[in-house]
């Protein structure tokens, strides 16, 4: 099956409707992005794609399975092995070495942290280092480590580049993209930087309360 992600028919709305007959298909060893300003909702497609909210109507499928219809401890199992999640905010534990915070993704999904993915976004000499000492653009860096430590099937971003400078952005596009290269995973961006969506293999934009292919 190549087909990782399929959302049918979606619509949602908080105080007012966000957008309607949102339709995606992504499959292994794709890479989209999706567009769109400020509080068209993007965040918001991205929690729905992702299990975290039940959208007012449609159907997101992960791995042939509709995600919402499914019991909690099956949604929970999907998130903690097959999904990975980068969000601006971070998640990291101050207290800690950048290592043990990548552990605590590596030993909660039964795999071993991968010491090339570590030299390839150039944190290998932060690993013994607190993350209170380190700069944010490392603390990102050791974030999506964590995440791909986990050797997650689907990628979730949103604006996982935004803090960082235009050269360090480039290099963690490049080692995510080469990451769903090398393990069949797909990659769902939201940013609302155009050179980072130009990198993926197509690209949305949530305009006018809709999801338009350009
Ligand atoms: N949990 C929520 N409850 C109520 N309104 C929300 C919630 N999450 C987002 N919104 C609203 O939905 C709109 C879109 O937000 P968001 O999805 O974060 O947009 P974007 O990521 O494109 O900036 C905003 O007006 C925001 O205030
Ligand atoms: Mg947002």
């Amino acid at each position: 099956m190549s087909t990782l992600l399929k959302a049918t028919d979606i619509a949602h709305a908080f105080d007012y409707q966000l957008f309607s007959n949102v339709n995606l298909e992504v499959k292994k060893r794709e890479s989209i992005a999706i567009l769109g300003r400020s509080g068209s909702g993007k965040s918001t497609l991205l929690h729905i794609l992702s299990t975290f909210i039940t959208p007012n109507q449609g159907k997101v499928e992960l791995f042939g399975k509709e995600v919402y219809s499914l019991p909690k401890d099956d949604i929970e199992a999907i998130r903690r092995y097959d999904l990975g999640i980068i969000f601006q905010a971070h998640y990291l534990f101050k207290g800690m070495t950048a290592q043990e915070n990548i552990e605590i993704g590596t030993i909660l999904s039964k795999k071993n942290i991968d010491m090339k993915l570590i030299e390839r976004l150039e944190i290998a000499e932060t690993m013994k280092q607190k993350i209170g000492e380190l700069s944010g653009g490392q603390q990102q860096r050791v974030s999506i480590a964590r995440v791909l430590s986990k050797q997650p099937k689907i990628i979730f971003a949103d604006e996982p580049t935004g803090n960082l400078d235009r050269e360090t952005a480039t290099l963690v596009m490049d080692v995510i993209l080469e990451y769903i290269e090398e393990n069949n995973a797909t990659l769902v961006l939201v940013t609302h930087d155009e050179s980072m969506a130009m990198m993926c293999n197509s690209r949305y934009k949530l305009e006018n309360r809709e999801l338009v292919g350009f």
